[in-house]
């Protein structure tokens, strides 16, 4: 059985059908890529996933567990890690304080553990002692979202969410970031899913790709497969990407 079952799940905010109908398998240890245009519900997609959002038909299985059945649901959500686009750390919390925050939610472990553990975290994502007593505000955003990468992986989460991890970076720091990424995911050995609309993202961390669009899932594959793909909106995203990127 796939790790992550979405079934014909849809979402409506008032008369705004979102999600139509996605159905999506995703494998045990996948690094899977939801690509789509800007407010095409990549980031409603992953609040149903992480049980934020109640979805109104259909289902989302994971590991057979669904958060709609009232029993599984508390070991349904403890599945799950996100680092969050905007980051999403606390901004009156210094970084320290903000990977143990997420730490003493899920375990009950003395103030000297806790500390040890965040510093592990911290510093296995790049980030220097220096750090550690600053604010969100006082660090760079590069900084932030390793802080945040922190705070995710410290709750050892089965599966881990990125929501467009590059977005508000420049390219350079986009890109080690994106290594940082896949190194995590590779080292912890668990299933990802990412959201992006940026296709150099999905084709450098990706085993496969899904395209969203009109509330769909409208192909699915390897992202080398992308270029060769028939669906119209699928070429359409390729080559409008190979032009931005000034590929041929
Ligand atoms: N809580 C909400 N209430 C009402 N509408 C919402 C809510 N959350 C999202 N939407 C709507 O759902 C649609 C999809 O939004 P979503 O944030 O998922 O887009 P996205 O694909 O993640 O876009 P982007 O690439 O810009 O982040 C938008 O029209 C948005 O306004
Ligand atoms: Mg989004």
């Amino acid at each position: 059985m796939s790790k992550i079952i979405f079934e014909n799940v849809r979402k409506s905010f008032d008369r705004l059908d979102v999600l139509n109908g996605v159905s999506l398998e995703i494998e045990h240890g996948e690094t899977h890529i939801v690509v789509g245009m800007s407010g095409c519900g990549k980031s409603v997609l992953l609040k149903c996933l992480l049980g934020i959002f109640e979805i109104d038909s259909g289902d989302i299985l994971v590991d057979g567990m669904s958060a709609r059945n009232k029993s599984q649901r508390n070991d349904y959500l403890k599945k799950f890690s996100i680092l969050f686009q905007g980051n999403a750390l606390f901004d009156s919390m210094t970084i320290l304080e903000n990977v143990e925050f997420g730490i003493r939610q899920l375990r009950n472990i003395s103030p000297g553990q806790l500390k040890s553990i965040a510093c592990e975290k911290l510093l296995s994502v790049g980030l220097e002692e220096r750090v550690f007593n600053l604010y969100p505000a006082e660090i760079s955003g590069g900084m932030q979202k390793r802080a945040a990468l922190a705070r995710a992986i410290a709750l050892k989460p089965d599966v881990l969410l990125f929501d467009e991890p590059t977005s508000g970076l420049d390219p350079v720091t986009g890109g080690v970031i994106c290594n940082l990424l896949k190194d995590t995911v590779k080292k912890l050995g668990i299933t990802s899913v990412t959201i992006t609309h940026d296709l150099k993202v999905a084709e450098f961390l990706s085993d496969r790709v899904s395209m969203l669009n009109k509330g769909r899932v409208v192909w699915t594959g390897h992202a080398n497969d992308m270029k060769n793909c028939k669906n119209d909106f699928v070429e359409e995203f390729y080559q409008s990407s190979c032009a931005i990127l000034g590929r041929h």
